[in-house]
């Protein structure tokens, strides 16, 4: 049993270090921590889950502080407490957000800053399009649209956020060449279309006032001072009168400013790169101790309606693929499943034959045991007709440790020291069997009777004419003394004796001599070789045939 349980657990040892050495890169998890949640953070998360697809060893916990500096402090610390390796961070403002980003950095775990600054210098890496850059170009265009000359309009994004500050800069900057064309005014929004939609457009004269241009730093802002204007003024958009607009971002989904450009809603709008893919590629680089780079500044352009269509197109085209990829993984998600459950199953099988050849193993040994040990009691033990008797006259000593009136082998004249296995004989005690052994007992007074019954017995076994009589006369007792005299001390009458005599010396050759079935048979009296087979499969339970091949 103890080997058996000692099978089991080495099975699962296997199993697990089966299970353990499927190949793994270090798991990474990584913490991505978004000021807001807008459609163009929702492109830029999809980006980033699509990325890790393909990078199975690391995984991504999103965090959205929905434009709240207090609310983006503490997902960055429950990040942290998380256990994240990495940290992605677009800060809701330039101060506000750095000491938490501080603490990450101070406690080793990279960060990568992205789209919106931090005023610390700790962080990894830092990646974003080039906001100053976008500002000026929106200023050179809308300079141009206006032919130098004309009022525009700007709305600002969020107080204090990096992107809000470098557009105002930039626009700034390219009308500065620009004298005939006036900034009316410049609003504070919050990136949010209601930031712009309920600004002073809709709450004073601002909203009736002649604008020619509405330059909003991104196109749901624009869409708002948009709508809020037309509400002021009670006009609908195919009016004439109504000012021009133009925002930043461009994304190409359904509500998106490439639509917008294209339907003639807004004028332009500057693509904001989201590249989640490039954001995740870096991560994963600094995380697999890569070379990155420190600054990554992505790659931008202007959407007027002359590259709108265009730009659709692409986008659409990429969509597809996106989608298709989508797909892709979900299946590639489904094999995997399957997989495991299959590594599983194999895992399970190889079990099941591992404890197959195990029970198999110890079943042969169990049998190999009970032949052994039959072939040892027949090589060892004396002709049972001692036990028989010694049973009826127990208690005695056993046959190996006997006492000093136990007759020994050659007292007894048996030369082959055999005894084959005693199936339950006519004195109604058992023999061994599968290894518990019955120690045979010898009784003093009557051992010298038996001995010498043995003794004619044996000297005679050959001879199938050898009857009662015989045995009697040459033990000078007639045969009904005889035959109470032996069924008195063994149970059995001379004649089973007899008979368990021939048969036991018939073992005893069949194991130790080359001389055939028949040659036997006859060497131990009997005149027939089917009925000492038959008689010896009564007696032992099997054919002799089937002893010989054991
Ligand atoms: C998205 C967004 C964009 C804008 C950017 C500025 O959350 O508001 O619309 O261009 O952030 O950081």
């Amino acid at each position: 049993m103890t080997i058996m349980k000692r099978a089991i657990v080495c099975i699962f040892i296997l199993i697990g270090l089966l299970a353990a050495c499927s190949p793994d890169k270090k798991h990474f998890l990584i913490g991505v921590s978004q000021c807001s949640d807008d459609i163009w953070r929702e492109k830029q998360n999809a980006e980033l889950r699509m990325g890790a697809y393909l990078n199975a060893h690391v995984e991504l916990c999103f965090a959205a502080a929905y434009d709240s500096d207090e609310r983006q402090v503490q997902q960055i610390d429950s990040l942290l407490q998380m256990g994240i390796d990495l940290l992605i961070v677009a800060p809701n403002q330039v101060q506000t957000i750095s000491p938490a980003i501080d603490r990450a950095f101070d406690q080793g775990i990279p960060v990568i800053v992205f789209e919106r600054k931090t005023s610390s210098q700790k962080y990894t890496a830092f990646i974003s399009a080039d906001n100053y850059e976008m500002g000026h170009v929106m200023g050179e265009y809308v300079a141009s649209a206006l032919n130098g000359q004309g009022s525009v309009l700007e709305i600002m994004g969020l107080k204090g956020s990096s992107p809000a500050i470098e557009r105002h800069n930039g626009f700034m900057d390219a009308l500065k060449g620009y004298p005939s064309i006036v900034v009316v005014d410049t609003l504070q929004g919050d990136w949010t279309e209601e930031s712009a939609y309920n600004s002073r457009l809709l709450t004073s004269p601002l909203g009736e006032e002649k604008i020619d241009f509405v330059f909003a730093q991104n196109d749901r802002m624009a869409m708002g001072a948009r709508r809020a204007i037309m509400e002021r003024r009670g006009v609908s958009s195919l009016e004439e009168g109504l000012p021009r607009f133009c925002g930043i971002d461009g994304l190409p989904d359904h509500d998106g400013g490439i639509r917008l450009v294209r339907d003639s809603i807004l004028d332009a709008t500057y693509i904001y790169p989201t590249r989640g893919d490039v954001l995740l590629q870096l991560a994963v680089d600094i995380l697999d101790g890569k070379d990155y780079p420190k600054e990554t500044s992505l790659m931008s352009a202007l959407v007027t309606k002359d590259n709108a269509n265009v730009l659709l197109m692409q986008s659409d085209e990429i969509m597809r693929q996106s989608d298709y990829l989508d797909r892709l993984h979900a299946r590639a998600d489904n094999y995997l499943q399957e997989l495991d459950t299959q590594h599983l199953i194999n895992y399970l099988t190889y079990g099941i034959i591992v404890l197959l050849i195990i029970s198999l193993v110890l079943l042969y040994r169990y049998h190999i045991g009970k032949v052994t040990l039959r072939r040892e009691r027949v090589v060892n033990n004396l002709w049972n007709m001692e036990n028989q008797t010694g049973s009826r006259l127990s208690p005695g000593p056993s046959l190996q440790g006997r006492g000093d009136d136990t007759p020994t082998t050659e007292e007894t004249g048996l030369q082959g020291n055999y005894s084959p296995p005693y199936k339950g004989g006519a004195g109604g005690e058992s023999g061994a069997v599968g290894g518990e052994s019955e120690e045979p007992a010898v009784a003093g007074p009557t051992s010298h009777f038996i001995t010498r019954f043995k003794e004619v017995v044996e000297k005679r076994l050959s001879d199938s004419d050898l009857s009662v009589e015989d045995i009697g006369m040459e033990m000078s007792l007639s045969r009904v003394q005889l035959y109470r005299k032996v069924k008195a001390l063994t149970g059995s009458s001379p004649i089973d004796l007899l008979r368990k005599a021939r048969l036991d010396k018939g073992y005893q050759l069949l194991v130790t001599s080359d001389l055939n079935v028949s040659e036997i048979a006859y060497k131990v009296g009997f005149t027939s070789p089917s009925y000492f087979t038959k008689c010896f499969k009564d007696e032992y339970g099997q054919v002799p045939g089937d002893v010989r091949k054991e």
